[in-house]
Order: C-alpha cells, then structure tokens, then sequence
C-alpha cells in the first residue's frame, strides 16, 4: 500500500456511511410462489456488529513531525527502542535504500523510516509508525516479533518487500495501539500466525505473498478487521465453515490452496463484504445461494478453481455488483437472465466453463463488452468449445447438492432490464477494485 493513511480514512468514511445506512434493501422479503419446497434460509445478520473504529491516532498523519521531540516519552521506552533499534540494525546485512546509517544518536524520531506522534492517552511523544515499505532489507534473521514487541507505541507497522521472518510467539495484544499491519512480502513460514490474532484493535492485517502454509483458524473469520489480506501463501485445507462471520470489507484468499466449498455462511457478510477475491485456489463443489446475500458487494472472483452446478438464481440479487469473474471452472447449465440485469454490470467473464444458454439480456451485454462467455458450450455464439469437449464433459451425470436451492430468489427482482445498453467504452469506469491490486506483489 502505497498510500495507507488516506486508505484507511477512506474505510473510516466508507464504514461511517455504512453503519448509517442499516436496512439493508429486499433481504427479508417474503418469496412467495418462487420459492421451492426446501427449508427457508437462515436469515442473514441482522445488524452489522458496531465497531469502534477511530483511528487510533489522528487519521491525517501530518502528526509525524521530522523534529526531535520534546518529550520523547518514559526513559524506559526510549531505551527499549534504541535497543532493539541497534540489534536490528547490526542483523541487516543488506540496505541498499540507506536506512541503518541515520539510526544514529538518542533521537529515533529521527530514524529513517521511523515516525513520531503524541501519544494519545500519555501526551508524551512515542514511535507511533515503522514504514519500512520496500526496504528490501536482507539478513539472515530479521525478527520480526522480537523488534515490535520492544516498540510500545505502536500503530502502524509497514515493512513489506523485506527479509522479516520468525514466529510471532506471543500474542501482541500489549500493542494497544496496533491498528495496520503489512508484513506482506517478506519470509514468514509455517502455519498461520494466530497470534496477531490477539492484537484486537487491527484494521489491516496485510500477510500476503509469505511462505505460510497449512490451515487458517477459525477464529481468523471471527477477527474484527476491515482488510484481511492472505493471498499468495501456500494455505491448504478447506475454509472454515465459519467464514461468513467476517466483518473484513476487503479480503483476498486468492492463490493458496484452498479445498472443498465456498461456505454457504458467505450470506452472512451481507452487511459488510464489498470485495472478495477466491480465485486460483482448488475449490470444489457447487455455488451456495447464499452467495446472493451479498448485496453490498462489487467484486466477486472466483475464477481458476474446480467449480462445478449451476449459477444459482440468486446471483440476480447482487445489487451492486460490478466485477463477477467465475472463469476457468466447470460451471454449466443457463446463464440467468437475472444477473445480466444487474444495473451495476461492468465486467462479468465465465469464460473456459460449459454454460450452454444464455437468454435476450446477457447477449445484450455481450454485444456491450459487459459479458465474456467465451469458451463455453453455448451453440451460435463464436469462440466456444468443440462440441466433442462438451458432450464428453456432459456424458457423467451432475448433481449438486441442495439442488432445489438454485433457483431460489431472496430479493424482489425487476420484471424491467435495468440494463440501457451501453457499450462498455461509453460508459465511466468504475473505480479500480482495492482488491486486485493486493495479487501484486508489492516492490517486485
Ligand atoms: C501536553 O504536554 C505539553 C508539554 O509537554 C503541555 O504544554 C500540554 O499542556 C500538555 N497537554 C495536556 C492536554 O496535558
Ligand atoms: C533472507 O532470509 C532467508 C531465511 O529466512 C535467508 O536464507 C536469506 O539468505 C536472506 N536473504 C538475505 C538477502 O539476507
Ligand atoms: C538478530 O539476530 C539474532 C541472531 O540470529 C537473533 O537472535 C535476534 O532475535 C535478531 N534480532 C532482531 C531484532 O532481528
Ligand atoms: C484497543 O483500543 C482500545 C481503545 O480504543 C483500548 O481500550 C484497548 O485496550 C485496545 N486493545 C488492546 C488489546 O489493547
Ligand atoms: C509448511 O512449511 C514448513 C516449512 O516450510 C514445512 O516444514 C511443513 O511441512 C509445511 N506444512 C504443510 C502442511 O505443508
Ligand atoms: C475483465 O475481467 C477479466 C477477469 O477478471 C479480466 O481478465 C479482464 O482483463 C477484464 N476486462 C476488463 C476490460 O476489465
Ligand atoms: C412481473 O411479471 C409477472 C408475470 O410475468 C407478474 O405477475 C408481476 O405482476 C410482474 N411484476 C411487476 C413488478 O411488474
């Protein structure tokens, strides 16, 4: 994150916003005739869980004075970060950005890529941020946990694209005022480091592109944090059956290795999830309706895994969805009209899958540049898979389970297309997805 500051602020605008706009449209509607003999679905949340959420220092950070300060806090914490400030520097045996040569002299708030403010319940001045972003620096052990545990102060903590490894032993929940962490891009190993999940006050948790590996806890979807980003780690093992339960507005799980099913708990983020990317991951089995809870969300990847079934009928009442990517699975079966109603389409593809109709609307949006269908087993349309591909792929039986759930409806949907049939180049890009940017890794 090049920007952090005014990215967090924004969450902080987008959150208010949010928490001010509680009824949540067509959610609880009652689905008369559609609804099909099965057990009404839990209903989702119905209120968002209120978070506090000021930043924990003023959100401007024009706070950071370049000044020595006045009152550079208890001796005791003085000493503690020059200490470790001079263990760490003698462990970097690589900086090639120059950082170590300033950490000189008593004054750290004079360190390059430290950052001094008052602190707010003290009003004494404390190392409140480390911005060690594309330091690249190298050693043989940089531990990562032993040199912020000696750092009281701190709220912000950015060190991505460096040597950092080692296991962060104990929780870090002393960091009272620990809000953004990015260790994304470093050396971590092992499995994930369910310490930081102690640390209850983060609103960033950035880990991607590490070594971790095996399974996520569970209570990593019970975390209270507004961007979780874990992709591009070697994570295997199925998502817990919780993951619903997260109140993260952006999260990425994308490249691991994730097993089995998207969990049908996805409806619950209804009130929260805005973009969510799954992709190249192994996941298995069918689409869960529930997905058609999310109406707050713009971004829906799923592409790149072992997807199977139908899309559900649900997906007509993903109100706000601009990015829908289910490429590269082996979806079959019509494309709902419903869905390419949705006014806010930009940029749907379910290329490489073996849909086989698509109805008035969704060619209107093909012919826009909305909707790529290609490679598909959908007959008259070009660019689509040999026949002999598709009768193979549809000579094994396919079932999913829960099949009545699929065209089950839990909105009211326009009988109108909302869609005016504009070329994609006519009309406003909306913003870039926050989301998409995490796939890169940060400083290459
Ligand atoms: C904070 O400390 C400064 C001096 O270090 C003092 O001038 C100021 O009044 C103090 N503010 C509060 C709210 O105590
Ligand atoms: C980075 O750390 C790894 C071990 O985690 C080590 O093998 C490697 O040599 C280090 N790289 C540099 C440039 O110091
Ligand atoms: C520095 O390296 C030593 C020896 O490997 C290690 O014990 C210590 O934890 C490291 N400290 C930091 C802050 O990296
Ligand atoms: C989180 O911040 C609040 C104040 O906003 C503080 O009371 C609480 O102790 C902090 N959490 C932790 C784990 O220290
Ligand atoms: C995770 O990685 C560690 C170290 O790289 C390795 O020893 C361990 O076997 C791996 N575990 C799994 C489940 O892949
Ligand atoms: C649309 O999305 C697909 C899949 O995410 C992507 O490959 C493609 O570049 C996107 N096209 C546009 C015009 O944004
Ligand atoms: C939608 O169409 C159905 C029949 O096709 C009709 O019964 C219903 O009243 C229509 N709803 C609206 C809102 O126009």
């Amino acid at each position: 994150m090049n920007h952090p500051t005014s990215f967090s602020s924004l969450l902080l605008l987008l959150l208010f916003f949010s928490l001010h706009s509680i009824p949540s449209p067509g959610l609880s509607q009652p689905v008369g005739a559609r609804c099909p003999p099965i057990s009404p679905p839990p209903r989702p949340r119905p209120f968002p869980r209120v978070r506090p959420r000021p930043p924990l220092y003023p959100p401007g950070l024009k706070l950071m004075p370049r000044r020595p300060a006045n009152n550079p806090g208890p001796l005791a914490n003085r000493a503690r970060i020059l200490f470790i400030a001079q263990e760490l520097k003698r462990n970097i045996t690589y900086d090639p950005f120059n950082y170590t040569p300033t950490w000189v002299g008593n004054n750290y708030c004079l360190f390059k890529g430290f950052y001094c403010d008052t602190v707010p319940d003290l009003n004494i001045t404390g190392l409140a941020s480390i911005d060690f972003n594309g330091a690249r620096f190298g050693g043989a052990f940089l531990n990562f946990y032993r040199f912020i545990r000696n750092l009281p102060d701190i709220a912000i903590f950015h060190a991505n694209s460096n040597n950092f490894s080692g296991v962060i032993s104990r929780n870090i929940n002393q960091l009272r005022y620990l809000y953004e962490l990015d260790l994304s891009n470093n050396k971590f190993l092992g499995g994930f480091p369910a310490n930081v999940l102690g640390a209850t006050n983060l609103t960033f948790v950035d880990l991607r592109f590490n070594g971790y590996n095996g399974s996520v806890p569970t209570q990593l979807f019970n975390f209270d944090t507004d961007i979780l980003f874990i992709n591009n780690n070697g994570f295997s093992q199925r998502i817990p059956s919780n993951f619903g339960n997260t109140p993260a507005i952006y999260l990425t799980l994308a490249g691991n290795r994730f097993t089995g099913s998207i969990p049908p708990t996805i409806g619950r983020a209804w009130n929260t999830l805005k973009e969510v990317l799954l992709l190249n991951n192994r996941l298995t089995g069918c689409l869960p309706y529930e997905i058609g809870y999310l109406t707050k969300t713009t971004v829906f990847d799923v592409g790149s895994n072992l997807l199977t079934g139908p899309i559900p009928q649900s997906f007509g009442c993903l109100a706000s969805l601009q990015f829908l990517n289910l490429a590269h699975n082996q979806l079959y079966g019509a494309i709902p009209e419903s869905l390419c109603k949705i006014r806010s389409a930009y940029n749907y593809t379910l290329s490489y899958n073996f849909f086989t109709q698509v109805g008035t609307q969704c060619r209107r949006l093909i012919r826009a540049g909305r909707l790529h269908v290609g490679r598909n087993c959908i007959m008259g349309l070009p660019n689509q898979k040999p026949a002999s591909e598709c009768s193979l792929f549809f000579s094994r039986p396919r079932t999913c389970r829960r099949e009545s759930s699929f065209s089950f409806v839990p909105c009211t949907l326009s009988n109108t297309s909302s869609f005016d049939g504009r070329l994609l180049e006519e009309i406003a890009a909306p913003p870039p997805p926050r989301t998409y940017a995490a796939l890169e890794k940060p400083h290459p």
